[in-house]
């Protein structure tokens, strides 16, 4: 039978994927790999019902559809850095004071410094991956993720336990130090500029919008949690049932009774690490027993019962050239010392900034010096101290400038603090700064809209505060460089889709000094409305728990500026969202999917599984993977295999994607 011929095929070709690119232990030639695959793709091709997202011949082919957001089963957290022996020391101190006599295990693991991903399983088989994102909604790569061979497509079954219906794992996505050279080459002949480190690359890659091309470049992965779907006693029990299940765990784990070996643990990686064929900036602490780490729980962003402590920062020496003034939203002109180009720690470094006047002079950094520079992890470089003995005499004192180098208006300093502003409301860059933040990834998130068009539309006088990016037409691009009338709809049409963006995101998109993403939704939590958040005083907002009154004389002083009540007038009657919207929005449910199960089968080619599954469930449906007498509605994508025959059998109401989008598209 054909149908057992593929079996056979695909769990020898799953069996070899994972000892060679998981083990590192090929059993077999690469030559007969092929062959099997190749065996495996004519069979397919013969009777391509028999195709399966999970078979080994599909890694490359998915569409990718960036900026489609899927919530996180569990928010994905970053981790509180320290950089000594005595704040790990701390940590102890505090794990103990809240867990009491317990015995205590710590985990010890290397911080992979690549790109945090959750991969999904449903029923055993890939259905979805995904960036960070913002921590609780992460960006949808998953035709990008199924291109990393080291990535099981299909979970190998274990002995133990059945494998769980859907099934979350995080994990880093890497691209080795040893491949970033080649990759770079790749990319200077072909007159792109080089990534200038291991995880730029990464990251990189996996926002390409051509799987073949992703399919090409040598990703790779560690998973380090199992974040869902199997109930766990301790995390190395977690790690042990990854390697299990088929994914790439680093083998670099341990575990220690004391804090003291740790540390021992700590001071061996800092003279090893660099010896490792992927980047690690440091390593990560966890608690081993899960019921500890429920006692200890999260704060807002990291949780208390893991701490990462770095590797100390890599150091350099270079020269200034010179010493530029950036201006930023707030009208804050910062220094930044243009370098004479130089490695360091895996990057290339050309401008270091000097944050403002007191520190340049505190420093005594003068244009011509050679100065020594450090950097760790993705931190801006900063100027550790100046190399006076180099000096020739020649070298320049710094003057800051009186007037704003982009508006040229009067600048101002003030006692209290030791920013210099421009204060100047239409200043250019101001407002470039402003646009591009308001547009920027985790505000508005308007694709399309980089750095060098709003400067286009700045200096074509077609924008000049946030609001009028809502009153652009498409005939007003055309006459711009680089713009056709695709480009021109697109970058409309992705203006207007901003406006469902939630409020608490136009809120942060302000760029209201000491507001970002956190303050933002905790404002609007309690505010519910920007509205409201405008008319409060200072008192009404410093008792939110969570924001200090730095944060709230800011937020009051911010609308009490009659400008940006105009601008908030603007937006809404551009139809932006003000308020806050209820965690069960009425206006979206609709009858037609009002308690229906749905069952999505075979690949739906204009959007993915998971963002249909997202738009039933937002719309009041369920979804299933099982049709059941239960089912009211089977959704058939093409190469749909037993489960529309078994729809046909029960009698299920079946839809094909073109009634489906109908039926989405006619709520
Ligand atoms: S644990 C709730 N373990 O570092 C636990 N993270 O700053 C948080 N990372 O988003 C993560 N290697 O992308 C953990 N062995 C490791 C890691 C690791 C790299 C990344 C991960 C995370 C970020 C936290």
């Amino acid at each position: 039978m054909i149908e057992d011929q593929v079996e056979i095929l695909r769990d020898e070709l799953h069996y070899h994927e994972h000892k060679y690119y998981v083990e590192n232990q090929p059993e077999i030639s690469d030559v007969e790999f092929d062959t099997l695959m190749k065996e495996l793709e004519k069979l397919e091709k013969k009777d391509p019902s028999l195709i399966t997202p999970d078979s080994p011949t599909q890694r490359v082919g998915g569409q990718v559809v960036l900026g489609e957001r899927i919530r996180h089963h569990e928010s994905m957290l970053s981790l509180e850095n320290t950089y000594t022996a005595e704040e790990l020391h701390d940590f102890d101190r505090r794990i103990r004071k809240t867990l009491l006599d317990q015995d205590i295990e710590y985990v010890i693991e290397l911080k992979i410094d690549g790109l945090g991903v959750a991969l999904n399983y449903e029923e055993g088989s890939l259905s979805y991956g995904l960036t960070r994102g913002d921590g609780n909604f992460g960006e949808d790569v998953t035709a990008n993720i199924r291109t990393i061979k080291s990535i099981p497509l299909k979970l190998k079954e274990l002995s133990r336990l059945p494998t769980p219906n859907m099934l979350e794992v995080r994990g880093e996505v890497f691209i080795p130090k040893s491949q970033l050279g080649k990759i770079n080459e790749h990319r200077v002949k072909t007159g792109e500029s080089p990534f200038s480190n291991t995880r730029n690359a990464a990251a990189g890659s996996l926002r390409l919008l051509d799987p073949n091309i992703v399919a090409q470049r040598p990703l790779d992965i560690f998973v380090y949690r199992l974040s869902y779907g199997l109930d766990l006693e301790t995390h190395e029990q977690g790690l042990k049932m990854l390697v299990d299940l088929g994914f790439k765990v680093n083998e670099m784990v341990n575990v220690y009774h004391s804090m003291e070996e740790v540390i021992e643990c700590y001071y061996k990686w800092r003279e090893q690490y660099k010896n490792l064929d992927y980047d690690t900036d440091g390593i990560v602490v966890k608690v081993n027993d899960i019921k500890h780490q429920a006692q200890l729980g999260v704060r807002a962003k990291s949780p208390r019962w893991a701490i990462c402590c770095k590797f100390p920062a890599s150091q350099a020496r270079t020269r200034i050239n010179h010493i530029a003034i950036q201006v930023g939203r707030t009208g804050v002109l910062t220094p930044v010392a243009t370098l004479e180009p130089i490695e360091l720690a895996g990057a290339r470094i050309e401008n270091a900034t000097l944050h403002n006047a007191q520190e340049i002079a505190r420093k005594d950094i003068r244009v011509g010096d050679w100065v020594v520079l450090e950097r760790s992890g993705d931190v801006i470089p900063k100027v550790v101290s100046v190399l006076t003995e180099k000096r020739s005499g020649s070298e320049e004192i710094f003057r800051f400038p009186n007037t704003c180098p982009s508006c040229y208006e009067q600048v101002q300093s003030s006692e209290q603090e030791t920013a210099i502003r421009c204060v100047n409301v239409s200043c250019p860059d101001q407002l470039k700064r402003r646009i591009e933040h308001f547009t920027s990834r985790n505000a508005l998130d308007i694709e399309g809209l980089g750095k060098q068009i709003v400067n286009q539309l700045i200096e074509a006088n077609l924008v000049s505060n946030i609001a009028d990016l809502y009153r652009l037409q498409t005939n007003d691009l055309l006459p711009l460089e680089g713009f056709g009338d695709r480009s021109a709809q697109n970058l409309i049409s992705a203006i207007d889709s901003s406006k469902k963006k939630p409020a608490s995101r136009v809120l942060f998109g302000f760029g209201i000094f000491h507001v970002g993403q956190r303050a933002a939704d905790l404002l609007i939590d309690h505010f519910v409305s920007i509205d409201a958040i405008a008319e409060a005083e200072v008192e009404q907002i410093e008792i939110i728990q969570g924001i200090g009154s730095k944060t709230a004389e800011s937020v009051a002083n911010f609308f009490s500026q009659a400008e940006n009540k105009v601008l908030l007038e603007k937006l809404k009657s551009a139809g932006l969202q003000i308020q806050a919207k209820a965690l069960f929005d009425l206006s979206q449910i609709a009858k037609e999917f009002l308690g229906k199960t749905f069952v999505l089968t075979g690949t739906l080619t204009t959007l993915t599984r998971s963002a249909a599954s997202e738009r039933i469930k937002l719309l009041g449906g369920k979804v299933n993977s099982n049709i059941s007498k239960k089912t009211d509605f089977v959704v058939v994508g093409e190469n749909a295999g037993s489960k529309k025959n078994q729809a046909l059998a029960l009698g299920t109401q079946i839809l094909t994607e073109d009634d489906f989008l109908e039926m989405i598209n006619s709520v």
